[in-house]
């Protein structure tokens, strides 16, 4: 009996997964306009724009890439309420579209989260090595974001 339940359980799980991988995510991204994109329209120091295509980037702007495993449902709807969620929340790609008080707020938010390391989010550095940031590449971070907070403050 018991036996037969787990059977049943496998197949019902196996079935699923199955179907699942029917149900793909879509993978294009929106259109750049470089007028618009943060690190094309201020000028922002190398090593800041490498730490923030490298940690940001993949959720917080329309240049999202999507590695193998963003192919495998349901790992692939995880991520992609990732990047849905995140580019709502913040987008480099359409950054000229913000006035100035949002970016000023945007920048704000982007230290504390940077800060209480909550972003990256830990999931993404797991499978992301080089997104996880140390105690200097987080200070860099804070410090210009920090900096940029004041200037589109006046
Ligand atoms: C794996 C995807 C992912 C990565 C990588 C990522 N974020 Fe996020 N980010 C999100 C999601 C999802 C949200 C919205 C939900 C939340 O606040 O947790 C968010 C929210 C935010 C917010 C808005 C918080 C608010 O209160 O509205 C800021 C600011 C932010 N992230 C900054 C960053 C910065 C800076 C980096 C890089 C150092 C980064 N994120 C990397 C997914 C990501």
């Amino acid at each position: 009996m018991k036996n037969r339940i787990v059977k049943i359980a496998l197949y019902g799980l196996l079935g699923f997964l199955v179907i699942a991988q029917l149900f793909r995510i879509d993978k294009t991204n929106p259109p750049v306009n470089a007028g618009e994109d943060y690190l094309s329209v201020v000028e922002v120091p190398a090593e800041v724009s490498q730490l923030l295509k490298t940690a940001c980037y993949d959720c917080h702007s329309n240049e999202t890439a999507y590695p193998w495993y963003t192919n495998v449902a349901p790992v692939s709807w995880w991520i992609k309420d990732h990047i849905v969620d995140g580019r709502k929340h913040l987008n480099f790609s359409v950054w000229e579209t913000y006035e100035a008080k949002r970016k000023a707020h945007k920048m704000e938010e982007c230290y504390e989260m940077v800060e209480e390391q909550e972003m990256p989010m830990p999931s993404y550095t797991w499978m992301h090595g080089d997104a996880a940031l140390n105690k200097e590449q987080r200070a860099l971070l804070i410090d210009w974001f920090k900096k940029q907070e004041m200037a589109f403050k006046e």
